[in-house]
């Protein structure tokens, strides 16, 4: 080609007549042996009489259909033999189909045989799996860990939330409530809080969570953002495990009893039980140490350690119930210290705790802010601060 060209498709479009040419000599070379061999192609297509044949009839129909530029090629190269062209054509085409068929048959039939055999298949889809497992899990583990819980480390529960926890999942509370704000601007716009940016669910916050109540399922609202900050007594100072977020303990302590007491026209169902039952608190050295095992960075605590952090958690809860006036409908007499020894006992109080929990988290600042990069789309965030 003469003119300079840009790039290699332009020079491959605008030497296609060259090409076109090239191919076109080559058949004219093989022409005379095509001619030769007419009468032997016809005869190994099985078409007796060429001219009756359907083949050739639809050879006809797609000459017709052809564009006039290209049949004027094919007969500056093929002259007047376009059934030697036609019948080369279709068996290339036939010789191409059967190439084709035979790798694909291998290939079939060793996929086939490789699902008979249970064991090497079982290797295999385990080498698949862990290269894939691998390749996805270990950088997140051990490359991005800063980056990975998004500047939010969630708080990990005391013994009485993380019974309360079980309650939530054994009660079956996550089939109606999700414990996740999706990055979606709706779900933020719902569910976060006001003043505070981008407050979706990080991940850094339900990183200790074993399971996790992530959750999908809405009949109830989300509850990430239900828990707060330690409370405070009358004195102004903090009590010393609990915390008081969205709602009020007697708030919860009554929509356990009747959902549609505090809120009209709900169907969550009551869970008076809650209120009957004893939380298991000889479980909680075990059920700790699973969770440690499981990497939650849980203190080392004595089984008296953790007994006596219940006793004074539940006694603060239950303590604020009886102030704030709340009464058993089964057991009326039950009032001041009774009530709330009571109180302190059950597994409403260890659930109430863990509502107040959830979604707290402490901030971790990032040793090197993040620098803006087109490889990472949520590099402009801005962080999230607390007003
Ligand atoms: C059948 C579905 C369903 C189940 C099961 C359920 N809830 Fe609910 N929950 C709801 C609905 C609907 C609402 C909203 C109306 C209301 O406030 O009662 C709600 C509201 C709540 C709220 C108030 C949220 C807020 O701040 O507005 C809390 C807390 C809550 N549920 C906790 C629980 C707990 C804990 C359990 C398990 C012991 C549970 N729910 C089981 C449907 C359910």
């Amino acid at each position: 080609m003469k003119e300079p060209v840009g790039h290699d498709g332009d020079r491959f479009v605008k030497e296609l007549p060259e090409r076109f040419n090239e191919l076109g000599s080559f058949i004219r070379e093989q022409r005379s042996s095509a001619r030769l061999s007419l009468r032997r192609l016809s005869e190994l297509a099985g078409i007796s009489n060429p001219d009756a044949s359907p083949i050739v009839a639809i050879g006809q129909a797609f000459i017709d259909a052809t564009p006039e530029w290209l049949k004027s090629f094919a007969i500056r190269t093929f002259g007047s033999h376009d059934k030697a062209a036609l019948l080369v054509a279709i068996l290339l085409g036939v010789k191409a189909y059967t190439a084709f068929k035979a790798s694909t048959d291998q290939w079939t039939d060793w996929h086939e045989r490789l699902i008979e055999n249970y064991l090497p298949f079982t290797v295999l889809v385990f080498v698949a799996v862990a290269i894939g497992g691998s390749v996805q899990i270990i950088p997140t583990l051990l490359v991005n860990r800063e980056k990975n819980i998004e500047g939010r480390l969630q708080e990990i529960y005391t013994p009485l939330e993380l019974a309360g926890r079980d309650l939530f999942v054994s009660e079956g509370c996550y089939n109606c409530h999700s414990q996740m704000i999706r990055t979606l601007v709706p779900d933020v716009m719902r569910y976060g809080r006001a003043g505070i940016a981008d407050d979706y669910s990080h991940l850094g916050e339900s990183l200790f969570d074993h399971p996790y109540q992530w959750g999908s399922k809405r009949t109830g609202p989300d509850l990430a953002r239900e828990g707060g900050t330690l409370a405070k007594d009358a004195k102004g100072a903090n009590y010393k495990y609990m915390r008081v977020g969205k709602r009020g303990n007697d708030w919860h302590f009554n929509h356990f009893l009747n959902p549609r007491a505090p809120s009209p026209g709900s169907n969550m169902p009551a869970f008076p039980w809650l209120i009957d039952q004893e939380t298991d608190v000889k479980a909680l050295p075990n059920k700790i140490a699973v969770q440690a095992r499981l990497g939650v960075p849980w203190p080392a605590l004595s089984q008296d350690q953790i007994t006596d952090m219940v006793e004074t958690q539940s006694q603060e809860i239950a303590n604020s119930l009886v102030a704030a006036k709340v009464y058993l409908p089964a057991k009326p007499e039950l009032q001041g210290d009774a009530l709330r020894n009571h109180l302190a006992k059950s597994q409403v109080v260890a659930v109430i705790a863990y509502l107040q929990k959830l979604g707290t988290y402490r901030e971790i600042k990032k040793d090197h802010p993040a620098e803006p990069s087109t490889l990472d789309p949520d590099s402009h965030r801005k962080p999230a601060t607390v007003k």
